[in-house]
Formats: C-alpha cells, sequence, structure tokens
C-alpha cells in the first residue's frame, strides 16, 4: 500500500510518498519533498501568519508534483490513498493543505486518512531509515517493542505519551506555558541570535561552559509529567539584563547553560515516566529532537541507568516537519472521511 502525505501545519510545505509492505514492521520512504519559508521568517525573528499561508499557496502543487515525481514509474494509479495534516497548526497554512488534499481526493477519487501532527512526529520512528542515515539505529534492530514511551519536543508542544501498542496512544503530560521549542526560540531572541532560536542555540553552545550559568530546572520534581519552560526564559531574561554587553563567549556560555537545562528536564522526565510505566522502548520526535545533546544524553542516560530500554530517534530531517510522518501516521490510523466531511482544527491536541 502507497500513501502520498501533505504537511502545511506551519512554516514547511512538504509531500511524500511512504509504503508498507502487509509483511513490513516499518514504513519504506519512497520519496521526501521539504520546502521551508524559513529564511522570509528569520528576517523577522518569528513567524509570521499570514506569509507563511502565501508560501504554502506558491509552493504546495510543486512539491505535491516532486514528491510523486521522485517515485520512478510511480502513476497516480498506484497511490492508495492521500493523508493530511488537520491539525494543530496555523490555521492558513493548515487550510492550503486540506483544501488541496480535498480537491486531489475528489479528482483522483482517492481516500482521504485525516492526520494529527503531533502523531506525525512520533510516527516519523516508524519510517525505516538506513543507519549511515541515523546513527541512533546502527547496530541496532528496528523493531520498536511496547510498552513504549514518546516524548514529543517541537516549536509548539512538549508532551509525554504512552503507547500501549503501535496504534493505543495515552498522554501523560505536557507543558503547562512554553513549549521547549518555543524557549530555545525566545531564549534565542534575547541573546539576539539568529530565528529559529534552537539550532542557533546549539551552534552557539559548541564552545560554552554548560556550568557558567545555573538556570532553574522547572518542575524537574513534581510528581507528575508536566513540564514548564517559561520560568527559565524569565531566568535568562533577569541574567541577560544584569550584562553591559554581550560577548561572543557569555552567549556561548548562557547557550551551553540553557541547553543543557532544557536537556536535564526532558531527559529526567521521560525516564521517570519510561521507569513507572517499565517501558521497552523510548521515542523521540519533533524539531528539538534534532538537538544532539538531547539526542545523546538521552541514550547515555538509558545506557547509564543499565537500563535494556531501547531508544529510536528519527534521522535529523525526519524530527523537524515532513510529509513523510505524517504518510506513516496514517498506515496506523488508517480512518478515512469523506471528503466533504474533512476539515482543519489549529487547536487539535491528544484526545
Ligand atoms: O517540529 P518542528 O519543526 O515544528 C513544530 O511542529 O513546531 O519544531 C520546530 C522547533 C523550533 O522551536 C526550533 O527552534 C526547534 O524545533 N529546533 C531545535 C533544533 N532544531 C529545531 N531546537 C533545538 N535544537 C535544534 N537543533
Ligand atoms: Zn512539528
Amino acid at each position: 500500500m502507497k500513501i502520498l502525505g501533505i504537511e502545511t501545519s506551519c512554516d514547511e510545505t512538504a509531500a511524500a510518498v511512504v509504503e508498507k509492505k502487509s509483511t513490513d514492521e516499518n514504513v519504506r520512504l519512497l520519496s521526501n519533498v521539504v520546502v521551508s519559508s524559513l529564511p522570509l521568517h528569520a528576517k523577522t525573528g518569528g513567524i509570521i501568519p499570514e506569509t507563511a499561508a502565501r508560501e504554502q499557496i506558491k509552493y504546495v502543487i510543486p512539491v505535491i508534483n516532486e514528491a510523486i515525481e521522485q517515485c520512478n514509474n510511480l502513476t497516480i494509479d498506484d497511490i492508495d490513498a492521500i493523508a493530511v495534516t488537520i491539525g494543530p497548526g496555523l490555521i492558513g497554512s493548515l487550510l492550503v493543505g486540506v483544501e488541496t488534499a480535498k480537491t486531489l481526493a475528489f479528482i483522483w477519487q482517492k481516500p482521504i486518512i485525516p492526520v494529527n501532527h503531533l502523531f506525525g512526529h512520533i510516527y516519523a520512528n516508524f519510517v525505516c531509515e538506513d543507519s549511515k542515515l541515523n546513527p541512533a539505529m546502527a547496530g541496532q534492530k528496528s523493531k520498536i517493542e511496547f510498552p513504549a514511551i514518546a516524548l514529543v519536543v517541537s516549536g509548539g508542544h512538549t508532551d509525554l505519551v504512552l503507547m500501549k501498542d503501535d496504534k493505543k496512544l495515552r498522554w501523560l503530560g505536557g507543558t503547562r506555558d512554553d513549549a521547549a521549542g518555543e524557549a530555545f526560540d525566545k531564549i534565542g531572541r534575547l541573546l539576539k541570535l539568529p530565528y529559529p532560536g534552537g539550532p542557533a542555540i546549539e551552534g552557539a553552545a559548541l564552545g560554552g561552559n554548560p556550568r557558567a550559568f545555573h538556570f532553574p530546572r522547572p518542575m524537574i520534581d513534581s510528581n507528575d509529567f508536566d513540564f514548564s519552560f517559561s520560568g527559565l526564559k524569565a531566568s535568562v531574561f533577569r541574567e541577560v539584563k544584569t550584562i553591559k554587553q554581550l560577548s561572543d563567549k557569555t552567549i556561548s556560555d548562557i547557550s551551553a547553560s540553557v541547553q543543557e537545562a532544557i536537556v536535564d528536564v526532558l531527559v529526567f522526565k521521560t525516564l521517570k515516566a519510561a521507569q513507572e510505566y517499565k517501558v521497552k522502548s523510548i521515542l523521540l520526535g519533533g524539531g528539538v529532537a534534532a538537538n544532539q545533546k538531547l539526542r545523546s544524553e538521552l541514550k547515555s542516560s538509558i545506557i547509564n541507568h543499565k537500563s535494556s530500554i531501547k531508544f529510536f530517534v528519527p534521522s535529523k530531517s525526519l524530527c523537524t516537519d515532513n510529509a513523510a510522518m505524517i504518510a506513516t501516521a496514517a498506515f496506523f490510523n488508517y480512518k478515512e472521511v469523506p471528503w466533504q466531511n474533512l476539515t482543519a482544527n489549529p487547536e487539535l491536541y491528544f484526545d
């Protein structure tokens, strides 16, 4: 079975074709095309929804065409279904993908599968990838065992989810204010780093001392699986205000210290959930999962706990927004809806 995925929830316009044979555990990637309007937003230091939606309109058809063309000899007849992100996200951006998917479903007479973007970030772990592309998978059997804990860390969300099997998801906790990616982005702005702050802070942190500043680890000891990152941002703000001129060295030290604080909380709470639910696998997903410090700290903490839990994280290009994860999520949550009933829901969350 082959699914065409379409993702337009924010500033990426993406389309992908993935295949799953009935005998396969995982999903094979046939094509994966992503175009981003990020450079336009970098100029203004944040995403302008109107600009993002206009760019989605410009790119959605060329990106879909390219995703189909990249699959050798694939015809429209070979596509079994269309999967599209219906939320959460920016309403203008979401509508472009949803209306395009509806039109194609009608013209091509294909079933349409609505997908929750957050599920997509989890199911990115179910895409079969070359171990060269994804070193976290090297030497490891690519079989996810259940129960599993998934940590979704993106620009808008920080959530811990229990997976009893490859379809049953139960939300355990999430951020009460800023998401981890949002904290990176806002702190990046305080440090006058380019947008988005996540990769910029990761870059600046490379030469920095993570113990130069002690920033709070919010809610690390709370008796639940919730997060809070707005206090961390406020603490960095107070620190920055006391510094007359931010030197490159100070920016590096603050970046390394902030990154360490965020990673500490994410790793601690994920392991806590993993122990409480006696899981066999931990899955990481979302844009912040592209952060090398988070990837390696989570992996080494699992090893340090002498735990046999398997760790999965997609290659970095499948952590940030893409359509391969949306098409993959559709295989595991295959619920066709008549195209007439499909609507975008910017507030969609875990049920
Ligand atoms: O999943 P994503 O591409 O879009 C949303 O669904 O929000 O995530 C974007 C977020 C941004 O906040 C960005 O700063 C963060 O992911 N991000 C990173 C890194 N790459 C992207 N955060 C930390 N380190 C990175 N390398
Ligand atoms: Zn995302």
